[in-house]
C-alpha cells in the first residue's frame, strides 16, 4: 500500500482568504458582490449563505438579492441590468440551478462580462475555451487548479480524465488542463466503458454528483484524483470518490467534507476582488 497525500482544501482557503483580507484591507477597498438567488432550494441556500460570510470575513460587502420562484424573466433580467448599471456593483452572479422554467443560458448572457466573476458569460467562456486568457474563471475549476498547484502536481504531458461536461465545472475545467499541457478527455453519461478510460488517467477529476461512483479499480496506481462531488449518503456528505476504497492506491486524494468545496468560495472572492481592481484601473 502506498501513501496517500490527504489534500486540505480547508487549510488552502483559509489561508488564501487571509492573504486577501489583508490586501483588501491594506487598500482600503470595499468590494460589492450582489448575489442573485431565485426561488427555494436547500443548497443552494446554504452555499449562498457561506458566500455571503465569507465574503464578509474578508471585508467584501455581499447582498442577496431574492427573487420570487414565479418571478417574471423579464424582471430579473431587469435587476441584472440594474446590478450591471450600479457603479457600486463589482461583481454579480446568479446562483444555479434556476428554477426550469427559466432560459439558463439567456440570463446568464445579461451579466456584464466584467461583473461576471463565475465566469458563465459566452464570452469569458470563450476567451477561456480559446484560450486566448483574460477574462473571468468559473471558482470550482479555479479551485481544483490552484490545490493541484498547490501540491506540486505535475501537469504537462499528463492525461486527465475529467468525470462530467457540465458549464460550471467539466468542461472550464477541461480547457484549464488543457492549457497547462495535459491530454484531456472528457467523459460524461453517455460515454461507454466509462472505466477503462479512466483507469488511463495520471489525473482523474470527478464532477458528475454520482455518490461514490469511482471506485478502487476505475483508477491506476499513484493517479491524482481530485473529488468536486457534494453528495448526501443517507445523511452523511460524501464526494463521487469512493475515498475509503482508494486511499492507499491514489497518489493524491481530496476528501468530501474539506476538499475543493472551500477553494470554491475562496476563488469567487478572489474573483470579486479582481474584479474591483479591474473596474478601479489598480
Ligand atoms: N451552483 C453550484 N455551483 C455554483 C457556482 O459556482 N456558481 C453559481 N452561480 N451557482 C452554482
Amino acid at each position: 500500500m502506498r501513501d496517500t497525500l490527504i489534500i486540505n482544501g480547508r487549510l488552502s482557503a483559509e489561508v488564501l482568504e487571509q492573504n486577501l483580507a489583508a490586501e483588501i484591507a491594506a487598500a482600503q477597498a470595499k468590494p460589492f458582490l450582489a448575489v442573485v438567488l431565485v426561488g427555494h432550494n436547500d443548497a443552494s441556500e446554504v452555499y449562498v449563505r457561506n458566500k455571503r460570510n465569507r465574503c464578509l470575513k474578508a471585508g467584501i460587502a455581499c447582498e442577496i438579492f431574492r427573487l420570487d420562484e414565479n418571478v417574471a424573466e423579464s424582471e430579473l433580467l431587469s435587476l441584472i441590468d440594474d446590478l450591471n448599471a450600479n457603479p457600486v456593483v463589482n461583481g454579480i452572479i446568479v446562483q444555479l440551478p434556476l428554477p426550469l422554467e427559466f432560459d439558463v443560458q439567456k440570463i446568464l448572457a445579461r451579466v456584464s462580462p466584467a461583473k461576471d466573476v463565475d465566469g458563465f458569460h459566452p464570452l469569458n467562456a470563450g476567451l477561456l475555451a480559446s484560450g486566448f486568457g483574460g477574462g473571468f474563471v468559473p471558482a470550482t475549476p479555479l479551485g481544483v487548479m490552484r490545490l493541484l498547484k498547490e501540491n506540486n502536481v505535475e501537469l504537462c504531458g499528463k492525461h486527465a480524465v475529467v468525470i462530467g461536461a457540465s458549464v460550471i465545472v467539466g468542461r472550464p475545467l477541461a480547457a484549464l488542463l488543457l492549457n497547462q499541457g495535459c491530454s484531456v478527455s472528457v467523459v460524461h453519461d453517455k460515454t461507454v466503458d466509462i472505466e477503462t478510460i479512466t483507469a488511463e488517467a495520471d489525473i482523474l477529476v470527478a464532477a458528475c454528483g454520482c455518490p461514490k461512483l469511482v471506485k478502487k479499480d476505475w483508477i491506476k496506481e499513484g493517479a491524482v484524483v481530485i473529488d468536486v462531488g457534494i453528495n448526501r449518503d443517507g445523511g452523511k456528505l460524501c464526494g463521487d470518490v469512493d475515498f475509503e476504497a482508494l486511499c492507499g492506491k491514489a497518489s493524491v486524494l481530496t476528501p468530501v467534507p474539506g476538499g475543493v468545496g472551500p477553494m470554491t468560495i475562496a476563488m469567487l472572492l478572489e474573483n470579486t476582488w479582481a474584479a474591483y481592481k479591474q473596474q478601479h484601473n489598480l
